[in-house]
Protein backbone atom coordinates (compact mmCIF):
# COMPACT_ATOMS: atom_id res chain seq x y z
CA UNK A 1 0.00 0.00 0.00
CA UNK A 2 3.10 1.93 0.70
CA UNK A 3 5.40 1.74 -1.78
CA UNK A 4 6.58 4.53 -3.78
CA UNK A 5 8.37 3.46 -6.63
CA UNK A 6 8.09 -0.06 -8.59
CA UNK A 7 11.71 -1.28 -10.24
CA UNK A 8 11.40 -4.24 -12.51
CA UNK A 9 13.93 -6.42 -13.35
CA UNK A 10 14.31 -9.44 -16.36
CA UNK A 11 15.86 -10.55 -18.96
CA UNK A 12 14.42 -11.97 -22.64
CA UNK A 13 10.71 -12.53 -22.93
CA UNK A 14 10.24 -11.86 -19.10
CA UNK A 15 12.22 -8.41 -19.61
CA UNK A 16 8.63 -8.17 -22.41
CA UNK A 17 6.65 -9.54 -19.65
CA UNK A 18 7.95 -6.37 -17.53
CA UNK A 19 7.60 -3.97 -19.99
CA UNK A 20 4.33 -4.91 -20.15
CA UNK A 21 3.75 -4.33 -15.86
CA UNK A 22 4.92 -1.09 -16.40
CA UNK A 23 1.92 0.00 -18.42
CA UNK A 24 -0.51 -1.80 -16.10
CA UNK A 25 0.74 -0.16 -12.96
CA UNK A 26 1.37 2.82 -14.01
CA UNK A 27 -2.31 2.86 -15.59
CA UNK A 28 -4.03 1.08 -13.18
CA UNK A 29 -2.65 1.94 -9.67
CA UNK A 30 -0.90 5.13 -10.38
CA UNK A 31 2.34 4.00 -9.12
CA UNK A 32 5.86 4.64 -10.94
CA UNK A 33 7.25 1.67 -12.44
CA UNK A 34 10.52 1.17 -13.70
CA UNK A 35 11.85 -1.62 -16.28
CA UNK A 36 15.59 -2.83 -16.25
CA UNK A 37 17.59 -5.21 -18.06
CA UNK A 38 18.64 -7.15 -15.56
CA UNK A 39 22.87 -7.28 -16.48
CA UNK A 40 22.45 -3.62 -16.88
CA UNK A 41 20.40 -2.37 -13.22
CA UNK A 42 23.18 -4.92 -11.44
CA UNK A 43 25.58 -2.89 -12.44
CA UNK A 44 24.41 0.89 -13.17
CA UNK A 45 24.52 1.96 -9.38
CA UNK A 46 20.84 2.51 -9.43
CA UNK A 47 19.53 5.02 -6.79
CA UNK A 48 16.41 3.28 -4.67
CA UNK A 49 13.88 4.78 -2.56
CA UNK A 50 13.83 3.13 0.78
CA UNK A 51 10.06 2.37 0.08
CA UNK A 52 10.73 0.65 -3.22
CA UNK A 53 9.68 -2.93 -4.41
CA UNK A 54 12.09 -4.35 -6.74
CA UNK A 55 10.18 -7.09 -9.05
CA UNK A 56 12.35 -10.16 -10.60
CA UNK A 57 10.53 -11.57 -13.67
CA UNK A 58 12.08 -15.04 -14.22
CA UNK A 59 10.51 -18.27 -15.63
CA UNK A 60 12.92 -20.59 -14.11
CA UNK A 61 14.05 -18.25 -11.41
CA UNK A 62 17.24 -19.13 -11.87
CA UNK A 63 18.76 -16.15 -13.90
CA UNK A 64 21.69 -15.22 -12.56
CA UNK A 65 21.84 -11.84 -13.81
CA UNK A 66 17.85 -11.49 -12.23
CA UNK A 67 19.21 -13.01 -8.82
CA UNK A 68 22.03 -11.04 -8.36
CA UNK A 69 20.26 -7.40 -9.58
CA UNK A 70 17.48 -8.57 -6.69
CA UNK A 71 20.23 -9.00 -4.36
CA UNK A 72 21.54 -5.44 -5.39
CA UNK A 73 18.14 -4.07 -4.68
CA UNK A 74 17.87 -5.73 -1.40
CA UNK A 75 21.13 -4.35 -0.78
CA UNK A 76 20.08 -0.79 -0.88
CA UNK A 77 17.07 -1.17 1.43
CA UNK A 78 14.19 -2.75 -1.48
CA UNK A 79 11.81 -5.24 -0.30
CA UNK A 80 11.85 -7.93 -2.77
CA UNK A 81 9.13 -9.77 -5.44
CA UNK A 82 9.53 -12.67 -7.29
CA UNK A 83 7.55 -13.59 -10.23
CA UNK A 84 8.70 -17.31 -11.40
CA UNK A 85 7.20 -20.02 -12.66
CA UNK A 86 9.92 -22.52 -10.78
CA UNK A 87 8.47 -23.30 -6.98
CA UNK A 88 11.52 -23.09 -4.66
CA UNK A 89 13.80 -21.64 -7.19
CA UNK A 90 16.75 -19.64 -6.03
CA UNK A 91 15.21 -16.36 -6.96
CA UNK A 92 11.95 -17.49 -5.21
CA UNK A 93 13.86 -18.62 -2.27
CA UNK A 94 16.14 -15.42 -1.91
CA UNK A 95 12.87 -13.04 -2.37
CA UNK A 96 10.37 -11.20 0.57
CA UNK A 97 7.39 -13.01 -1.48
CA UNK A 98 6.70 -14.95 -4.82
CA UNK A 99 4.19 -15.03 -6.94
CA UNK A 100 4.38 -18.14 -8.56
CA UNK A 101 2.68 -18.26 -12.45
CA UNK A 102 2.12 -22.18 -12.38
CA UNK A 103 1.94 -22.74 -16.16
CA UNK A 104 3.30 -26.23 -16.12
CA UNK A 105 7.53 -26.73 -17.06
CA UNK A 106 8.87 -24.93 -20.22
CA UNK A 107 10.27 -28.09 -22.16
CA UNK A 108 11.22 -26.05 -25.35
CA UNK A 109 13.91 -23.42 -24.49
CA UNK A 110 11.87 -20.72 -25.88
CA UNK A 111 9.39 -19.17 -23.56
CA UNK A 112 5.63 -19.42 -24.57
CA UNK A 113 3.02 -19.96 -22.74
CA UNK A 114 4.62 -18.76 -19.51
CA UNK A 115 5.04 -15.82 -20.96
CA UNK A 116 1.58 -14.98 -21.16
CA UNK A 117 1.15 -16.41 -17.77
CA UNK A 118 4.08 -13.87 -16.27
CA UNK A 119 1.77 -11.09 -17.97
CA UNK A 120 -1.49 -12.44 -16.39
CA UNK A 121 0.68 -12.15 -13.03
CA UNK A 122 1.90 -8.88 -13.14
CA UNK A 123 -1.31 -7.51 -14.24
CA UNK A 124 -3.00 -8.93 -11.88
CA UNK A 125 -0.64 -7.64 -9.09
CA UNK A 126 -0.93 -4.48 -10.89
CA UNK A 127 -5.06 -4.77 -9.77
CA UNK A 128 -3.93 -5.41 -6.50
CA UNK A 129 -1.79 -2.67 -6.12
CA UNK A 130 -4.60 -0.54 -7.54
CA UNK A 131 -6.93 -2.09 -5.18
CA UNK A 132 -5.36 -1.48 -1.98
CA UNK A 133 -4.54 1.94 -3.20
CA UNK A 134 -7.73 2.86 -4.00
CA UNK A 135 -7.04 4.28 -7.58
CA UNK A 136 -9.88 1.84 -9.38
CA UNK A 137 -13.29 1.11 -7.79
CA UNK A 138 -14.71 -2.38 -7.43
CA UNK A 139 -16.44 -2.15 -9.90
CA UNK A 140 -14.31 -1.30 -12.47
CA UNK A 141 -11.88 -3.99 -11.31
CA UNK A 142 -14.50 -6.30 -11.40
CA UNK A 143 -15.05 -5.66 -15.05
CA UNK A 144 -11.34 -5.95 -15.61
CA UNK A 145 -11.21 -9.75 -13.83
CA UNK A 146 -14.47 -10.42 -15.98
CA UNK A 147 -12.78 -9.52 -19.45
CA UNK A 148 -9.63 -11.76 -17.91
CA UNK A 149 -11.70 -14.74 -17.11
CA UNK A 150 -12.63 -14.63 -21.01
CA UNK A 151 -9.10 -14.91 -21.87
CA UNK A 152 -8.86 -18.74 -21.96
CA UNK A 153 -11.38 -18.84 -24.60
CA UNK A 154 -9.79 -16.28 -26.70
CA UNK A 155 -6.17 -18.24 -26.96
CA UNK A 156 -7.88 -21.20 -28.05
CA UNK A 157 -9.72 -19.44 -30.56
CA UNK A 158 -5.97 -17.98 -31.93
CA UNK A 159 -4.59 -21.30 -31.63
CA UNK A 160 -7.52 -22.57 -33.78
CA UNK A 161 -6.64 -20.33 -36.56
CA UNK A 162 -2.84 -22.01 -37.21
CA UNK A 163 -3.70 -22.68 -40.98
CA UNK A 164 -4.09 -19.10 -41.71
CA UNK A 165 -0.89 -18.45 -39.73
CA UNK A 166 0.97 -21.28 -41.90
CA UNK A 167 -0.22 -19.11 -45.53
CA UNK A 168 1.04 -16.45 -44.32
CA UNK A 169 4.39 -18.12 -43.13
CA UNK A 170 4.31 -19.76 -46.45
CA UNK A 171 4.11 -16.48 -48.17
CA UNK A 172 7.24 -15.22 -46.57
CA UNK A 173 9.44 -17.55 -46.57
CA UNK A 174 11.70 -16.42 -48.77
CA UNK A 175 12.24 -13.35 -46.85
CA UNK A 176 15.02 -12.36 -45.02
CA UNK A 177 14.70 -9.32 -42.74
CA UNK A 178 10.95 -8.26 -40.47
CA UNK A 179 10.65 -5.28 -38.46
CA UNK A 180 8.40 -6.15 -35.66
CA UNK A 181 6.50 -2.67 -34.72
CA UNK A 182 4.04 -1.50 -32.05
CA UNK A 183 3.14 1.26 -29.87
CA UNK A 184 2.03 1.31 -26.32
CA UNK A 185 1.16 -1.92 -24.78
CA UNK A 186 1.81 -3.33 -28.89
CA UNK A 187 5.70 -2.38 -28.29
CA UNK A 188 6.91 -4.79 -25.84
CA UNK A 189 4.86 -7.74 -28.34
CA UNK A 190 6.08 -6.48 -31.16
CA UNK A 191 9.83 -6.36 -29.09
CA UNK A 192 8.53 -10.36 -28.25
CA UNK A 193 7.49 -11.20 -31.57
CA UNK A 194 11.40 -10.39 -33.20
CA UNK A 195 12.81 -12.63 -30.49
CA UNK A 196 10.91 -15.28 -31.08
CA UNK A 197 11.93 -15.14 -34.87
CA UNK A 198 15.41 -14.49 -33.74
CA UNK A 199 15.88 -17.25 -31.95
CA UNK A 200 13.70 -20.01 -33.76
CA UNK A 201 14.04 -19.13 -37.38
CA UNK A 202 17.63 -17.36 -37.29
CA UNK A 203 16.27 -14.76 -39.06
CA UNK A 204 17.08 -11.25 -39.02
CA UNK A 205 14.31 -9.27 -37.13
CA UNK A 206 14.10 -6.00 -35.09
CA UNK A 207 11.36 -5.06 -32.65
CA UNK A 208 10.51 -0.93 -32.36
CA UNK A 209 7.99 0.91 -30.96
CA UNK A 210 6.63 2.52 -34.39
CA UNK A 211 7.43 6.09 -33.28
CA UNK A 212 10.75 5.88 -33.08
CA UNK A 213 10.63 5.16 -37.38
CA UNK A 214 11.34 8.24 -38.11
CA UNK A 215 13.99 8.81 -36.27
CA UNK A 216 16.37 6.46 -38.05
CA UNK A 217 15.17 2.43 -38.62
CA UNK A 218 12.75 4.16 -41.67
CA UNK A 219 16.00 4.24 -44.02
CA UNK A 220 16.22 0.76 -43.73
CA UNK A 221 13.01 0.34 -45.56
CA UNK A 222 12.50 -1.13 -48.79
CA UNK A 223 10.74 -3.31 -51.38
CA UNK A 224 11.34 -6.71 -49.51
CA UNK A 225 11.37 -5.83 -46.24
CA UNK A 226 8.28 -7.47 -44.21
CA UNK A 227 6.77 -5.14 -41.43
CA UNK A 228 4.94 -7.03 -38.57
CA UNK A 229 2.61 -4.59 -37.02
CA UNK A 230 0.67 -5.44 -33.62
CA UNK A 231 -2.18 -3.16 -35.15
CA UNK A 232 -5.28 -4.24 -32.56
CA UNK A 233 -6.70 -1.32 -30.76
CA UNK A 234 -4.97 0.56 -27.65
CA UNK A 235 -5.18 4.00 -27.09
CA UNK A 236 -2.10 4.89 -29.77
CA UNK A 237 -4.31 2.81 -32.49
CA UNK A 238 -5.14 6.01 -34.94
CA UNK A 239 -1.44 7.02 -34.64
CA UNK A 240 0.26 3.46 -35.49
CA UNK A 241 -2.38 3.53 -38.80
CA UNK A 242 -0.21 6.28 -39.82
CA UNK A 243 3.01 4.67 -39.21
CA UNK A 244 2.13 1.64 -40.74
CA UNK A 245 1.16 3.98 -43.81
CA UNK A 246 4.91 5.21 -43.89
CA UNK A 247 6.45 1.56 -44.31
CA UNK A 248 4.12 0.69 -46.77
CA UNK A 249 4.77 3.81 -49.04
CA UNK A 250 8.19 3.01 -49.21
CA UNK A 251 7.38 -0.64 -50.68
CA UNK A 252 7.36 -2.96 -47.46
CA UNK A 253 5.31 -5.61 -46.87
CA UNK A 254 2.89 -5.54 -44.43
CA UNK A 255 1.86 -8.56 -41.81
CA UNK A 256 -1.02 -6.84 -39.15
CA UNK A 257 -2.13 -8.28 -36.24
CA UNK A 258 -5.71 -6.93 -36.07
CA UNK A 259 -8.82 -7.23 -33.95
CA UNK A 260 -11.54 -9.72 -35.87
CA UNK A 261 -13.75 -7.24 -37.90
CA UNK A 262 -11.51 -4.25 -38.25
CA UNK A 263 -11.52 -3.69 -42.02
CA UNK A 264 -9.77 -0.16 -41.82
CA UNK A 265 -6.51 -2.11 -40.82
CA UNK A 266 -7.05 -5.07 -43.34
CA UNK A 267 -6.87 -2.32 -45.63
CA UNK A 268 -3.54 -1.22 -44.45
CA UNK A 269 -2.39 -5.05 -45.14
CA UNK A 270 -1.16 -7.65 -47.53
CA UNK A 271 -1.71 -10.38 -44.91
CA UNK A 272 -3.72 -10.14 -41.51
CA UNK A 273 -3.47 -12.34 -38.64
CA UNK A 274 -7.09 -12.13 -36.64
CA UNK A 275 -7.35 -12.10 -33.37
CA UNK A 276 -10.40 -11.26 -30.77
CA UNK A 277 -10.66 -7.96 -29.29
CA UNK A 278 -10.22 -7.41 -25.31
CA UNK A 279 -9.50 -4.76 -22.54
CA UNK A 280 -6.99 -2.81 -24.40
CA UNK A 281 -4.02 -3.87 -21.43
CA UNK A 282 -4.68 -7.82 -21.95
CA UNK A 283 -4.47 -7.48 -25.32
CA UNK A 284 -0.78 -8.37 -25.83
CA UNK A 285 -1.70 -11.97 -23.82
CA UNK A 286 -4.17 -12.52 -27.35
CA UNK A 287 -1.69 -10.97 -29.63
CA UNK A 288 1.53 -12.41 -28.86
CA UNK A 289 0.12 -15.62 -29.83
CA UNK A 290 -0.18 -15.74 -33.58
CA UNK A 291 3.40 -14.40 -33.65
CA UNK A 292 4.61 -17.40 -31.66
CA UNK A 293 2.69 -19.47 -34.38
CA UNK A 294 4.42 -17.53 -36.82
CA UNK A 295 8.06 -17.76 -35.70
CA UNK A 296 7.16 -21.64 -34.86
CA UNK A 297 6.17 -21.96 -39.19
CA UNK A 298 8.92 -20.17 -40.42
CA UNK A 299 11.01 -21.88 -38.38
CA UNK A 300 9.46 -25.11 -39.29
CA UNK A 301 9.65 -24.24 -43.29
CA UNK A 302 13.68 -23.34 -42.95
CA UNK A 303 14.05 -26.84 -41.10
CA UNK A 304 15.21 -25.50 -37.73
CA UNK A 305 14.39 -27.71 -35.00
CA UNK A 306 12.07 -25.23 -33.01
CA UNK A 307 12.73 -27.01 -29.40
CA UNK A 308 16.58 -26.53 -29.36
CA UNK A 309 17.41 -23.67 -31.00
CA UNK A 310 21.12 -23.05 -32.20
CA UNK A 311 23.39 -21.78 -29.18
CA UNK A 312 20.98 -20.77 -26.39
CA UNK A 313 20.32 -23.41 -23.49
CA UNK A 314 17.24 -23.57 -20.95
O1 LIG B 1 14.11 -18.00 -16.95
P1 LIG B 1 14.11 -16.53 -17.30
O2 LIG B 1 12.74 -16.01 -17.53
O3 LIG B 1 14.86 -15.70 -16.32
O4 LIG B 1 14.86 -16.46 -18.67
C1 LIG B 1 15.08 -15.22 -19.29
C2 LIG B 1 15.51 -15.39 -20.72
O5 LIG B 1 16.69 -16.12 -20.80
C3 LIG B 1 14.43 -16.08 -21.55
O6 LIG B 1 13.21 -15.40 -21.51
C4 LIG B 1 14.87 -16.21 -23.01
O7 LIG B 1 14.94 -14.93 -23.59
C5 LIG B 1 13.94 -17.14 -23.77
N1 LIG B 1 14.70 -18.05 -24.55
C6 LIG B 1 13.01 -16.42 -24.67
O8 LIG B 1 12.23 -17.29 -25.44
Amino acid sequence: QKITKVYIVACGSSYHAALLAKYAIEHWARVAAEVDIASEFRYRDPVLDPAALAVGVSQSGESLDTLLALREARRRGARVLAVTNVVDSSIAREADAALYTRAGPEICVAATKTLLAQIVALELFALTLAQVRGTRSAEEIGHIIDSLHRLPEMIEDVLSREKEVDQVAEALAGARDFFYLGRNVGYPVALEGALKLKELSYLHAEGYPAGELKHGPIALIEPGTVVVGIATRNPLWEKFQSNIAEVKSRGATVVLVANDGDEETARQADAVLWVPETEYLFAPIVDVVPLQMFAYSLARLHGHDVDRPRNLAK
